[in-house]
């Protein structure tokens, strides 16, 4: 039997029952994809449910605002993911009469659709042989093939297309793309990988080198850059200031409480910048989390205080209870979760 064969026989029996796997709707295809690139399958279940049930055609998506697009993505951090959303429901609207594209390189010229994207709404709605790879996908043909380029290399990648060309089912690609996910999903798992069980496992040299584990081999990552923040909670009658960010940079166009960023651990006096006269009075400091983005840590406080002054004209009072109404950064939104009464 070949791999394509095997895998879906597997897939049939053991794949797990997914919505997105009903349909060849490209529009539900994308959605679910690009969800799922935020987070794992159990956490983008009720995105993907909140996203149709709100906009069920993509004309509806292109209609909404960032706004409500932002406020729909709460959760899932990266917003440009949810941005590019939007510009690409729009673009397919008005330039291309709803039509989804189908080709690979049409796919691929679309906002925030990479190849992984492209690979799969591809396959999955249009049956085009185009073999997705994503995270899962590298560390099962990594480990059948014991790859030892890294798989980010330009090297490693065609190794690994050209297994996936030979291997792919071209009368079913569909099918076998969600295989090959599935089974790095539940399978073939960074850690202790449950080959005893792999439909494939015949095939797989590192199985049979006894080293599963030591593939994918990856590229060490650079240091990530620090960035210091201070946050100004400036409260009145239970309202709070907030403003919105610049269209550029990080968290572009989120709400959030005004901001500056500070060379090392922000202190009030850093404060000072947005709201002069605030050292002078009590204040509360409240030391963040650690949060980390692609290629920043952050760290920050926000400054709690009472204020009645005037605000600028970016700046705007809110009730702490409409803050659901706006689109934060997730460290944020953590912040408000946690925050005193
Ligand atoms: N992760 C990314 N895409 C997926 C899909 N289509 N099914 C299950 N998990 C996924």
């Amino acid at each position: 039997m070949e791999i394509h064969q095997k895998l879906k026989f597997w897939f049939q029996k053991e794949g797990r029952d997914l919505p997105w796997r009903h349909t060849t709707d490209p529009y539900y295809i994308w959605l679910s994809e690009v969800i799922l690139q935020q987070t794992r399958v159990e956490q983008g279940l009720p995105y993907y449910w909140k996203f149709i049930e709100r906009f069920p055609h993509i004309q509806d998506l292109a209609q909404a605002s960032e706004d409500e697009v932002f406020r729909l993505w709460q959760g899932l951090g990266y917003y440009s993911r949810a941005k590019s959303l939007l510009k690409t429901a729009q673009r397919i609207e008005t330039t291309l009469q709803g039509i989804f594209p189908q080709s690979y390189s049409d796919l691929l010229a679309l906002p925030g659709i990479g190849p992984y994207t492209a690979a799969a709404i591809a396959s999955f709605a249009f049956n085009k042989p185009q073999p997705v790879l994503d995270g899962n996908v590298q560390r099962v043909v990594s480990r059948c093939i014991q790859l030892e380029e890294p798989v980010e290399s330009k090297k490693g990648r065609s190794q690994m297309q050209e297994w996936l060309n030979q291997s792919m089912s071209h009368k079913d690609p569909a099918t076998f793309n969600q295989s090959m996910m599935e089974l790095g999903a539940l399978i073939c798992l960074p850690r202790n990988p449950l080959c005893s069980r792999c439909p494939i496992q015949e095939h797989c040299l590192a199985y049979q080198a006894g080293s599963p584990e030591r593939y994918p081999i990856k590229k060490p990552k650079p240091a990530k850059q620090q960035m210091y923040l201070a946050f100004a909670h400036a409260e009145h009658s239970n309202k709070l200031v907030i403003q919105k960010r610049k269209p550029q940079g990080i968290w572009a166009n989120l709400w959030e409480l005004p901001s500056v960023v500070t060379q090392k651990t922000p202190a009030i006096s850093d404060v000072e910048l947005l709201f002069p006269g605030v050292s002078d009075k009590p204040y509360l400091q409240v030391e963040l989390p650690y949060h980390l983005l692609s290629h920043r840590e952050i760290r920050a406080s926000v400054f709690i205080f009472p204020y009645e002054g005037p605000l600028n004209s970016e700046q705007k009072w809110i009730s702490k209870f409409e803050l659901d109404a706006y689109g934060f950064p997730r460290i944020l939104t953590r912040y408000f979760e946690s925050m005193p009464d």
